[in-house]
């Protein structure tokens, strides 16, 4: 089968790790006999410099003309300018608002080779298993902002708003998802706080009641959670949360699978269509050092696989290289331990795809 994928490697460390994950889909494609076309496209702040905007119109039209979007990061110093009107990080929202990507998942597993790579302490980390399903399209990244000055000087605001619809459709996936796993789904919010927060409750609350009565369902305020995924990471199976808590919380989580360059994530909407990225960011300081951990884009490539091409066996294929060449040692310098070498983001990429 013929499969298009539209790359947007974007700014710092982008570029490196998603050529990582190109290797990784090749190999797929002569294992498996399919064929990935996979078209470059502009994003970001390299973006900005060649176009004057974050998210170009051939952009956005490439990734609609294409089955699925592998995004490396963007961002950096050079367009950090906090008065700036144009930011990289506008790329990222746009092209996630335009696709209509709603459902951000994040998987934090911990393999075994790993837990000495986590701060936390061994025992904490058995059996950590956890998916954070992170609403992407709403709340306070995408109400309207404010800036002005008055009599005592300037002010600023930003809306957090939800609609009904929005909570619903995000909490039935969440639901969905947690339903074929381990049948527990936690609500995360700061329901004694917010207003939007008692909107989510209520609302999930009834749907879990009316639709999903077979699930271990619980909430918490986003604070506790903070700790508990410290404290307890193994007790969680689903998250489901609004838009910023769920960035907060993956930065933490992160942690718990030893480095950010670990955790890969999926963004889904109504179709098949989606956009598969690293959780984390354009690390500027080891840019084109050749430092970085391309696992969490390679492993990003196999939810692609999994979730917009319902290639399974491949899918799976790639998590298995990953998994073997962490047994082989073969590690950039974030998690390497004892007397293991730092191997390059290239090393690490051509020994996942050797094994694939
Ligand atoms: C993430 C990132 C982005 C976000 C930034 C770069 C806008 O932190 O994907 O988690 O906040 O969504
Ligand atoms: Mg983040």
């Amino acid at each position: 089968m013929d499969y298009t994928i539209t790359a947007l490697p974007g700014d710092g460390i982008g570029p490196e790790v998603v050529a990582e994950a190109t290797k990784a889909l090749h190999a797929v494609g002569a294992r498996f006999g399919h064929s990935f076309q996979i078209h470059e496209a502009l994003i970001g702040g390299i973006a900005i410099d060649q176009t004057g905007s974050p998210l170009p119109d051939e952009t956005v039209a490439a990734c609609r003309a294409g089955g699925a979007v592998l995004l490396g990061a963007v961002g950096g110093p050079k367009w950090d300018d906090p008065n700036a009107k144009v930011r990289p990080e506008q790329g990222l929202l746009g092209i996630r608002k335009a696709l209509g990507l709603y459902a951000n998942l994040r998987p934090v597993t911990v393999h075994p080779l790993l837990i000495d790579a986590s701060p936390l302490r061994p025992e904490r980390l058995a059996g950590v298993d956890l998916m954070v399903v992170r609403e992407l399209t709403g709340g306070i990244y995408f109400g309207e902002k404010r800036r002005d000055r008055d009599e005592h000087g300037e002010w600023a605001s930003d809306l957090c708003i939800y609609s009904q619809a929005e909570v619903e459709r995000i909490v039935r996936l969440a639901a969905g998802l947690a339903r074929e796993r381990n049948g527990h789904l936690t609500l995360v919010d700061k329901a004694n706080v917010l207003e939007t927060s008692r909107l989510w409750r209520s609302i999930t609350t009834k749907i879990m009641r009316e639709e999903f009565s077979d699930l271990q369902f619980d909430w918490m305020l986003v604070d506790a959670c903070a700790m508990h995924l410290l404290r307890r990471p193994s007790d969680f199976d689903v998250i489901v949360t609004e838009n910023m808590f769920g960035d907060i919380l993956t930065d933490e989580a992160s942690m718990l699978a030893g480095s950010m360059g670990m955790l890969p994530s999926a963004s889904l909407g109504a179709g098949q269509m989606g956009l598969y990225e690293p959780i984390h960011g354009s690390a500027p300081d080891i840019a084109g050092q050749g430092k970085a951990n391309p696992l969490a884009t390679i492993l990003s490539s196999a939810l692609l696989l999994r979730h917009s091409f319902g290639l399974e066996a491949e899918a799976r294929a790639v998590e298995a290289a990953v998994s073997a060449v962490l047994e082989a040692g073969i590690v950039t310098g974030d998690i390497a331990r004892g007397d293991q070498v730092a191997r390059s983001t290239s090393e690490v990429g051509d020994a996942v795809a050797s094994r694939i």
